[in-house]
């Protein structure tokens, strides 16, 4: 009998050019590139580019590649009647957003046609109206005046801008780039490959990538980073009022949780057995970030609370490889960029769609059905009984 991949762990789908993980060395590489030799230089629509069409761009394929992006920020009406209503519920962000990408079918000018170069225009149309759909989002939530999108700021500052209401400070802008490169894509992750089963089956990539956002929102996966600060911030505060250490009220969080079974948000991975490459190239950003801004203090408290968990982790599950991941990290820069760790996961949508969208070009070109099969544990040769012989 065939064994259960349980998870489909360690099972391998395809073959993708996109990203390599090598999970015992702890090495990422993107589309070609060592993971450190790209994301902290590139901007985002460069690797978003370099996904969509296995190089880099030139000088001018990326003003063409930013102009198509910055002429397909307006959201139609329909998508701002949904994300009013969204916030009158205060539905969270990944709710608005998944209702708010849905409604973009509503404007598809080529809605019938399926073909790559059409798709490839899609995905344009779609990548360019996440970071709209999350800042605007984010200011009815929060009642404030909504902000037009400045046609002179690219994809990254202008997402800032518009959150904001303000030019965002070159620091901040490179700092997010680099999140959001290095977080773009990362092999046959849950909502990776969730928009491949959808895009499969032939379906639009409209449906892959709302079904993406669903997988992406669970906190097993893309809602790890605001935990994760909440963690630091609520350890620092039980510092402030006890008068211990962080290290000691840090050990004192840790231990009561582990008992209590529950999972650190921002450790543990299903692929790295050793710390996430990303979480270093994070750090980095984090570490430089911090002190530009002179808070270093809370980036201190928080690599201490991270040593703390790694050694706790190794007593709870020795030999187990429970490392740092990207999540941990991710908390740090987003929060060293001024946004509030309700977005983080939308923001981690903001990239990782720039990935979805590549894979689904190379299923629609693979245009292989995915479907697993199970083993059947249920009864055989049961008798049907006649409702009223029921008892
Ligand atoms: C992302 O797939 C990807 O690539 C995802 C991602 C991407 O870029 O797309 O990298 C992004 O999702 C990062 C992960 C963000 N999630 C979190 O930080 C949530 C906390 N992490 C855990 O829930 C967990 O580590 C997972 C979900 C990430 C991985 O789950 P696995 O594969 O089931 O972990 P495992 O088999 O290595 O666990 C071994 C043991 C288990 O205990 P037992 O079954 O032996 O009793 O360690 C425990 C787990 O319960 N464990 C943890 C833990 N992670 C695993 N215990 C406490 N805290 C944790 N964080």
């Amino acid at each position: 009998m065939t064994e259960i991949a349980r998870g489909l762990r360690d099972v391998i789908l395809t073959e993708t050019r996109l990203s390599m993980i090598d999970g015992t060395a702890g090495k990422l590489i993107i589309a070609g590139f060592p993971l450190e030799d790209l994301v902290p230089y590139a901007t985002h629509e460069e690797v978003i580019y370099l996904l969509w069409n296995d190089r880099l761009p030139n000088k001018g394929e990326l003003e063409a590649f930013r102009r198509s992006l910055i002429e397909n920020r307006s959201l139609p009406e329909t998508t701002m009647v949904i994300l009013r209503a969204a916030a009158e519920r205060k539905l969270s962000i990944m709710d608005a957003l998944r209702m708010g990408v849905d409604t973009l079918s509503l404007v598809d000018p080529e809605y019938e046609d399926i073909s790559k170069e059409a798709n490839m225009r899609r995905g344009v149309r779609l990548l360019a109206r996440f970071p709209i759909i999350v800042a605007t989002y984010w200011r009815l939530l929060h009642n404030q005046a909504l902000i037009e999108p400045n046609p002179n700021l690219f994809h990254a500052a202008n997402f800032l801008y518009m959150l904001h209401d303000e030019e965002p400070d070159p620091a901040a802008v490179r700092a997010l780039e680099t999140y959001l490169n290095t977080v773009i894509d990362h092999g046959m992750n849950n909502s990776t490959f969730t928009a491949r089963v959808i895009a499969s089956t032939r379906s639009d990539m409209v449906s892959a990538v709302v079904g993406a956002i669903g997988s992406l929102k669970g906190p097993l996966h893309g809602g790890a980073p605001g935990p994760a600060m909440d963690m630091v911030f609520e350890i620092r505060d039980n510092a402030a009022k006890s008068g211990k250490s962080v290290e000691e009220e840090a050990q004192i969080w840790v231990k009561t949780r582990l008992d209590a079974k529950t999972r650190l948000m921002g450790f543990g991975h299903r692929i790295y057995r050793v710390r996430d490459p990303r979480a270093d190239a994070l750090g980095t950003a984090a570490e430089k970030l911090f002190e530009q801004t002179g808070d270093t203090k809370l980036y201190t408290d928080a690599r201490v609370v991270e040593n703390v968990i790694l050694k706790a982790l190794e007593e709870y599950r020795p030999g187990r490889g429970l490392n740092t991941n990207v999540e941990f990290y991710t908390a740090l820069v987003l929060h060293g960029i001024g946004l509030k760790s309700q977005i983080f996961s939308s923001v981690f949508a903001i990239s990782r769609v720039g990935g979805w969208i590549a894979h689904i070009f190379e299923q629609y070109a693979e245009d292989e059905l995915i479907r697993p099969s199970t083993t059947y544990g249920g009864d055989y040769d049961r008798q049907w009984v006649p409702i009223e012989d029921r008892v």
